[in-house]
């Protein structure tokens, strides 16, 4: 206190009538800011910190000479703050930037009012220039609270600011992790994506040298055995119309010499009886007959063989398809034949009115050489589980049909009405090593490599329809002339 210090009257305070004083060091600490005035507006006395921030002696001056009123909007008169005890005021020094808030509180023992007031500022830093620190302010005060309030606030804003920022740099650095995690993503599914090229291509090439050499070893087999029977059977053939003659000439004579001397010796006569002479001389005939049939025979099948190997024709040529698909089907006569302990296997033809095709006849022959056996394959199996009774109602068969289509191309059916396949596993027919034959009888090459010689080198098309149970067919699709589709034939062909 900056004079003999104004202490309040005693309250009540206590419920059993107690009195209690403010003592002056408490009343210091609880209004460091405090104004007190009489009637004629001269400052007593001056709390301790107001008057320190105060560059004015403040005490014994009129309070009108320092202070102005700006809320509520009234003159600066003892009386009217007499009667607005319950107002907040707001005081406004004339000279220097400080406002006081507070209330006007009269005391009537001594005629004077106690203006109990806080400076007023609406932010932190407005304290410092004004000299002023949080520890001035009487404890509880409701602008130091609000002070503390915007200190917090404004260190939170800060806070949250910094925070900002470093979560906007922390997710810019996850950005840049996120992309280049995305970046390795895509090296990595590249990379297997190749690597699954890589293995298919690999797979193909596999093969298609395990059935290049499986097939050029059968057709080396095939061409071989077709060289070797043709010489005897040349022989055989060339010479049985000497034989009809030689037999004929030796009969007329026979007959010759019995018109001449019919009266044969005993020896003789006895001779013709043992021979039967006359059975000989017609049957003998017959049996030249069968040799012919037989020996043509032979012949068809050396040139079945031939034509089936077509060794000498690695090149595209013009030929007639159903030569090639009649000699595939002579090669596996024996396995369509019905025997004691195979049932038959019909081979219904239905051939169209087809054009020679410009193909790799070899190869093709090799194309339906597989779907032939694989049929076979999948109808004796059938034929294992059924009853004799069943195959009698449903015999087995193998049908085959051809056309033209769209003008130049040609289409070629085989279909059988075995077990079928089912969709599991007509997705995976044409993959490489696929099969569902036991170890050691099938590769699982033979439609892999047909769907190469037919797509790739043909520019063609190979697909399967089949319901389970309701057998299968296999369909080749290619273009009657192979020149047109030359660029498109080197593409497929490089590429494996
Ligand atoms: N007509 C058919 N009826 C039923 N299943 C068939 C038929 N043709 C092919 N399949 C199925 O397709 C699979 C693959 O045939 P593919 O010719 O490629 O191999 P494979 O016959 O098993 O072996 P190989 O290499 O000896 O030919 C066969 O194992 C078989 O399950
Ligand atoms: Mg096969």
């Amino acid at each position: 206190m900056t004079s003999s210090p104004l202490t309040t009257k005693p309250t009540d305070l206590s419920k059993e009538g107690a009195k209690f004083y403010l003592s002056p060091q408490l009343f210091a600490e609880a209004f460091p800011f405090h104004i007190v005035f009489n009637r004629n507006l001269e400052i007593l006395q001056v709390g301790e910190v107001l008057q320190r921030v105060c560059p004015k002696l403040l005490v014994g001056d009129r309070l009108n000479d320092h202070l102005r009123v700006m809320r509520p909007s009234v003159a600066v008169d003892f009386e009217i703050f007499q009667k607005r005890s319950r107002s907040v005021f707001l005081l406004e020094f004339l000279h220097h930037d400080l406002q006081l808030k507070g209330q006007m509180s009269y005391d009537d023992t001594q005629d004077v009012i106690f203006f109990l007031c806080s400076i007023w500022v609406t932010d932190v830093s407005d304290l410092a220039p004004l000299g002023v620190k949080f520890k001035d302010f009487p404890i509880h005060d409701s602008i130091c609270d609000f002070l503390v309030l915007l200190q917090v606030r404004s260190t939170a804003l800060a806070d949250t600011q910094r925070l900002t920022t470093e979560l906007t740099h922390k997710q810019v650095q996850l950005e840049q992790a996120l992309a280049s995690q995305a970046q390795l993503a895509q090296t990595a599914k590249t990379q297997a994506r190749e690597l699954e090229h890589a293995l298919k291509d690999l797979q193909s090439t596999q093969a298609q040298l395990v059935q290049t050499e499986k097939m050029s070893s059968l057709g080396q087999l095939v061409a071989g055995v077709a060289h070797e029977i043709n010489n005897p059977a040349n022989f055989i053939h060339g010479n049985l119309t000497y034989v009809h003659e030689y037999v004929e000439n030796l009969l007329t004579l026979v007959e010759a010499y019995q018109e001449e001397y019919p009266q044969s010796s005993e020896g003789i006569q006895s001779l013709i009886e043992d021979i039967d002479l006359n059975f000989l001389k017609i049957d003998i005939t017959k049996v030249l007959n069968s040799m012919q049939v037989g020996s043509e025979r032979i012949s068809d099948i050396v040139k079945s063989l031939r034509i089936f190997s077509r060794l000498d024709e690695a090149e595209c040529k013009e030929i007639d398809l159903h030569e090639g698909i009649d000699s595939t089907l002579m090669i596996l006569r024996n396995r369509l034949r019905g025997r004691s302990n195979h049932v038959e296997i019909q081979v219904i033809r239905e051939y169209g009115l087809l054009p020679t095709v410009e193909c790799y006849a070899g190869q093709l022959n090799q194309v339906f050489m597989n779907i032939l056996s694989n049929a076979i394959d999948a109808l004796d199996d059938f034929n294992e589980k059924r009853t004799q009774a069943e195959t009698l109602l449903n015999p087995s068969y193998i049908r085959i049909r051809t056309e033209v289509f769209d003008d130049n191309w040609v289409c070629i059916r085989i279909s059988d009405n075995g077990p079928g396949i089912s969709p599991a596993i007509c997705s995976k027919l044409f993959d490489p090593f696929f099969t569902t034959k036991p170890v050691g009888r099938g590769t699982g090459l033979g439609l892999s490599i047909s769907h190469q010689v037919v797509v790739n080198r043909h520019c063609g098309r190979l697909y399967c329809h089949s319901e389970e149970g309701h057998g299968a067919e296999f369909v080749i699709e290619i273009p009657l002339r192979q020149l047109a589709y030359e660029d498109k034939r080197i593409l497929l062909t490089n590429k494996y």
